[in-house]
């Protein structure tokens, strides 16, 4: 098969936008078999997992399947909404196939997969160690309701007018003393920016500090989100490994001009590192001497465990190079969609200019019973008992993954936050999705962290989220784990 390979962007994006013309253009015919992953990689002189993830992503799509040990072939039927126009029904309304999208549109058709945008309403096996969730069990919904009403039942002209598009003043104040208290950020309530969610705030920083084609510093493996958003403006992607603490500060670009560096100094994502001090200050050097920003995203600091917490980068920024992030994701639950920013000063006012462009703010009726809750003391006691709940369950895991794999699988990260990676090294990665197959018959769904590297390893990584999982569920599911990985690594 002949096939051309674009030059933009990771080898297996474009692997798979190269695969995917051949089919949709009709040269690979419904139905034929691809050569196998051994052979494509030998051709095109690439790795065999940057085949595989091609190959992955293309059947996530329903453009390509496998067929048991046969190999895999090229879907009969593609599904409506990839077939090209010939192909494609004829009562298909022009509405519903846009032509003629930017570059950036195009640029997210290739990068997000379709299974992504409603990911979480998607439903999971029976046991789901899904990522992404805390635990709701001890949720003070009754309180949060009772500030909502409260809210709502008195609101003031200003209230229900437009609000400030930094956000509205109770809860930026609020933000400001709780990351205070909880986070050694210092900033005035000025500084603060209401987002949606830090996904908002992630891709907000990226468009407004890099121009396409300008390299930024991405920890390897990476937070999807960093990666999403940075690829979609077209920025150059320059991984940097880490390790057991985190970022490897010492291997930082030295010679290339990087306008910033997404990072998750607190909680590694997603390999659980924390970043020793003496990290923190070569990272702040580095960027102080490039003139660089420092994305700073700390998702889940409040959870934890075996270490003492350790305040945010932000506490040790003097120069104004750190744009903090955090989010109620996991703090209370993410579909309140409420996060913020606090921004170095001179950022302030083109940040904010920016939201009056996009989405003009966040709805205010929730900024303000989040603004209650906060300093009412309601979140504070909450996540005492959250901790306990979610240590609870990391505890149950860490039993059951010891009992269960001993030796043969290996736990990162397990000291914060609400998941872990376990590497399965007699696992080769191109055996994760039949494993992910086999575990889904057995009611259980586990997800693989390969597809978070650039240069994915060569084992099977799983990302287990716990937070959504009480202990028994989380006993039960290991047991089903480990029985479908017995049954693959001896057959
Ligand atoms: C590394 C990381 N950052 C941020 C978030 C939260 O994103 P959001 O606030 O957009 O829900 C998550 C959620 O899972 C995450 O894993």
């Amino acid at each position: 098969m002949w096939l051309r390979l674009d030059g933009e962007g990771t080898l297996h994006r474009q692997l798979y936008r190269a695969l995917r013309a051949e089919v949709l253009s009709g040269r690979l015919d419904p139905g034929e078999r691809l050569p196998s992953s051994r052979i494509l990689a030998e051709e095109l002189r690439l790795s065999r997992n940057t085949v595989l993830q091609a190959v992955d992503q293309l059947i996530a799509e329903g453009c390509l399947e496998t067929r048991g040990r046969s190999g895999t072939f090229v879907m009969e039927s593609l599904p409506a909404d990839l077939r090209p126009a010939d192909l494609a029904s004829s009562n298909r309304s022009p509405a519903r196939s846009p032509r003629e999208l930017s570059r950036f549109a195009t640029r997210l058709e290739e990068i997000v997969p379709s299974a992504r945008v409603a990911w979480f309403q998607q439903p999971g096996a029976e046991i789901d160690f899904r990522y992404g969730e805390p635990a709701y069990e001890d949720l003070p919904l009754t309180t949060w309701s009772r500030l909502v009403a409260r809210r709502a039942g008195r609101l003031s002209r200003r209230a229900l007018s437009y609000p400030h598009v930094g956000g509205v003043a109770e809860l930026r104040e609020a933000i400001a003393s709780y990351l205070g208290r909880a986070r050694g950020v210092s900033c005035s309530p000025e500084q603060v920016l209401v987002t949606a969610g830090s996904q908002q705030a992630i891709d907000l920083a990226v468009r407004m500090l890099v121009d396409p084609g300008r390299p930024v510093v991405l920890e390897e493996p990476h937070y999807f989100g960093f990666a999403w958003s940075l690829a979609a403006i077209g920025a150059r992607l320059v991984p940097v490994p880490v390790d057991e603490q985190g970022l490897c500060t010492s291997q930082l670009p030295r010679v290339r001009v990087a306008r910033l560096a997404c990072v998750t100094p607190s909680h590694q994502f997603p390999r659980g590192g924390v970043l020793p001090l003496s990290r923190r200050l070569e990272l702040l050097e580095w960027a102080r001497q490039r003139g660089a920003y420092i994305l700073e995203d700390d998702y889940d600091s409040e959870f934890r465990f075996d270490v003492n917490p350790v305040a945010a980068l932000q506490m040790l920024d003097e120069d104004g190079l750190v744009i903090y992030l955090g989010t109620t994701s996991k703090l209370l639950f993410p579909s309140l969609r409420i996060g913020w920013m606090v921004l170095p000063e001179p950022l302030v006012e083109p940040f904010q200019k920016a939201r009056a462009v996009t989405d003009a703010g966040v709805p205010a009726l929730e900024q303000l019973a989040l603004a209650d809750f906060i300093e009412g003391g309601f979140l504070e006691r909450y996540l005492r008992r959250s901790r306990r709940r979610h240590a609870e369950r990391r505890e149950a895991l860490l039993d059951a993954l010891q009992h269960e794999f001993g030796p043969r699988a290996r736990v990162h990260g397990e000291a914060s936050g609400l998941h872990l990676l376990l590497a399965l090294e007699e696992l080769p990665a191109d055996a994760a999705r039949a494993f992910r197959n086999t575990c889904r018959s057995r009611g259980v769904s586990v997800y693989t962290a390969n597809p978070l590297y650039l240069d994915p390893p060569a084992h099977t990584e799983l990302l287990i989220g716990y937070g959504g999982l009480d202990p028994a569920a989380i006993r039960e599911g290991v047991r089903r784990i480990r029985a479908a990985f017995e049954s693959q690594t001896c057959s």
